[in-house]
C-alpha cells in the first residue's frame, strides 16, 4: 500500500502536520509533496491532504486540487489560527471534507491550531484590515499563545489519526467491507 501527503503550507504550520504525519507512518510505501511544486502524479492507494486555512475553507490551490480529484480515498487536514474547537475550526475542515467526499472517499479528518504569520499579525497590528481582525489586547495574548502551534501533541494526534485509519481501510478492504466516507 502507497500513502501519497499533498500539502499546501504558506508560513510552514501545515508543512510540520504534513511531515510528522510522514515521519510516524510505518509499514507502507509514502511519498510526501508539496503543492507549490506542483502537482503529483497520484499514484497512491490513499492520499492524505493538507492546507491552511484561508477565509474559512482550504486555501486556493488546495481547494483547485480537490475540485478536480475523484475516486480516490483520501484523508484531510488543516491548520488555521483562530480556535481549532470553535464551530470556525469545524467549518474550515468541513468545508475540504465535504468538497473531497463528493467524488472521493473520507477515511478521516484533522484540524488544529497554527502561528499567524509575522506577515499577517503586521497587518492586523498596523490596521490594515481593520474590522473584527484589529489587534486588541485579548488578541495580542490569543496570538501569543497560538505562536507555538501546531505542537508536537498536535502533530502526534494527527499521526494517530491517520495511522488508524489507514489501518482500518487496510482492514476493510482485506475483508471485501466497503468503507463509507466520514463526513
Ligand atoms: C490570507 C490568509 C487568510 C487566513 N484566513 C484564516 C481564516 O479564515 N481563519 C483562520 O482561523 N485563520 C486564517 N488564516 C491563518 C492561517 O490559516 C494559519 O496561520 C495557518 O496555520 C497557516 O498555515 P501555514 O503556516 O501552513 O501557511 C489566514 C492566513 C492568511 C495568510
Amino acid at each position: 500500500m502507497k500513502v501519497q501527503i499533498i500539502y499546501s503550507s504558506l508560513s510552514g504550520c501545515t508543512r510540520k502536520v504534513a511531515e510528522g504525519i510522514y515521519h510516524s507512518l510505518t509499514g507502507v510505501d509514502k511519498s510526501i509533496h508539496d503543492l507549490k511544486d506542483g502537482e503529483p502524479v497520484l499514484d497512491g492507494d490513499i492520499l492524505l491532504l493538507g492546507y491552511w486555512v484561508d477565509k474559512g475553507g482550504p486555501n486556493e490551490q488546495m481547494h483547485a486540487f480537490l475540485e478536480k480529484l475523484k475516486g480516490k480515498t483520501v484523508g484531510i487536514f488543516c491548520t488555521l489560527a483562530f480556535y481549532a474547537d470553535s464551530e470556525h475550526g469545524y467549518q474550515s475542515l468541513k468545508k475540504g471534507v465535504d468538497l473531497a467526499a463528493q467524488k472521493n472517499t473520507v477515511i478521516g479528518s484533522y484540524v488544529c491550531n497554527g502561528a499567524l504569520s509575522e506577515q499577517m499579525l503586521a497587518r492586523f497590528r498596523t490596521g490594515k484590515d481593520g474590522g473584527h481582525h484589529a489587534a486588541s489586547p485579548e488578541k495580542e495574548l490569543r496570538w501569543k499563545m497560538m505562536n507555538t502551534h501546531p505542537t508536537q501533541a498536535e502533530i502526534s494526534l494527527a499521526a494517530e489519526r491517520f495511522g488508524e485509519r489507514i489501518q482500518l481501510y487496510r482492514e476493510f478492504t482485506e475483508n471485501g467491507l466497503k468503507f463509507v466516507s466520514i463526513q
